[in-house]
């Protein structure tokens, strides 16, 4: 049987303009080179929803009367910004079970180890795999939750698409549950340019790494140097979009396929989506969400969004 990876590849490649699906980032080393976009400068996304959840987590707390929650965290990552999070719900008086799911196990293993090492008497149980599959087992939780969707992974789908995400989570939420939302805001277009396209060039491994994920995985040939990362952001309508051009004609073998590429054929591989308040509350609204309230940090550059 083919792997899904296989699957989805062929079938983006496949379409004309080409498209990849960004969430094939995050095996080991796309994990690896994430976490060194997290630490750069030009990458400023962490770096303020840390400071809103400094300071807001206890503003947050307050507006969930239940004193016991599950907290279950979608797309999880390593969990440094969570230990903040949860240290200050625990410090708000709650008392709280800990459900870190994402995509990557390994992800997960650093994730439980650097939280516990903080807050050693936390109940942590991690789930591996891909949203679609980890969230049915929202369902069976009889406690309140309170769902983390952080670091601006909503971004990652775009317009109807996000809608429908959102909705699935509402699916999964009875009418006691929040959902805590983190979205990067539209803001001075340089900067949000600026945070993809670092001088550095890990951005541009991180995107290119997907196609040596590929010859990895799939016995792919890519020559990686004949593909250069290309961002691109949109300040009205608030998306900054990857790219991998094609830097001359050539040819690539994937299984038993031959793929074409024409000189400065370009792939799609990512948008990350900004909003304005008003979009990320329509967002909200269109996925059957009613009640909207906002935690913003001093710069107005990023905003937790707590939602039922
Ligand atoms: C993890 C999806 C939020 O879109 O900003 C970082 C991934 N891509 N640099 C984002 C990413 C390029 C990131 N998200």
């Amino acid at each position: 049987m083919q792997s899904p990876f296989l699957t989805d590849m062929l079938e983006g490649l496949n379409k004309t303009p080409k498209v990849l699906n960004s969430m094939y980032f995050y095996d080991k080393i796309g994990d690896t080179i994430f976490q060194e976009i997290m630490n750069m400068d030009a990458y400023y996304l962490p770096k303020v929803e840390l400071e809103i959840i400094q300071n807001q987590t206890a503003e947050i707390a307050n507006r969930l009367s239940s004193e016991e929650l599950d907290i279950i965290e979608l797309g999880a990552g390593d969990g440094v910004k969570t230990v903040a999070f949860l240290k200050n719900m625990i410090a708000a008086g709650k008392k709280v079970n800990y459900v870190p799911l994402d995509i990557s196990p390994d992800v997960l293993e650093i994730n439980k180890t650097n939280i516990l090492s903080q807050i050693p008497e936390l109940s942590i149980e991690p789930i591996a795999g891909d949203y679609f599959k980890t969230m049915a087992i929202l369902k069976d939780r009889k406690k309140p939750k309170l769902i983390l969707f952080l670091g601006s992974n909503i971004g990652n789908f775009k317009g109807q698409r996000g809608t429908d995400f959102l909705k699935l989570v509402k699916s999964h939420m009875t009418s006691e549950d929040h959902l805590l939302l983190g979205a990067d805001l539209k803001k001075d277009p340089k900067t949000v340019l600026r945070a993809y396209n670092d001088p550095e060039g890990i951005t541009a491994r991180f995107n290119l790494n997907l196609l040596s994920r590929m010859n990895r995985e799939l016995k792919a040939n890519f020559d990686i140097k004949k593909f250069e990362h290309y961002p691109y952001y949109d300040p009205i309508s608030g998306s900054c979009y990857s790219y991998l051009v094609s830097l001359e004609n050539q040819s690539v073998e994937i299984a038993d396929q031959t793929i074409l590429f024409s000189k400065n054929e370009c792939i799609h591989t990512e948008v990350s989506q900004k909003y304005s308040l008003n979009d990320l509350q329509e967002l909200c609204e269109s996925a059957g969400f009613e009640k909207f309230q906002t935690f913003l940090d001093q710069k107005q550059w990023f905003c937790l969004a707590l939602t039922q």
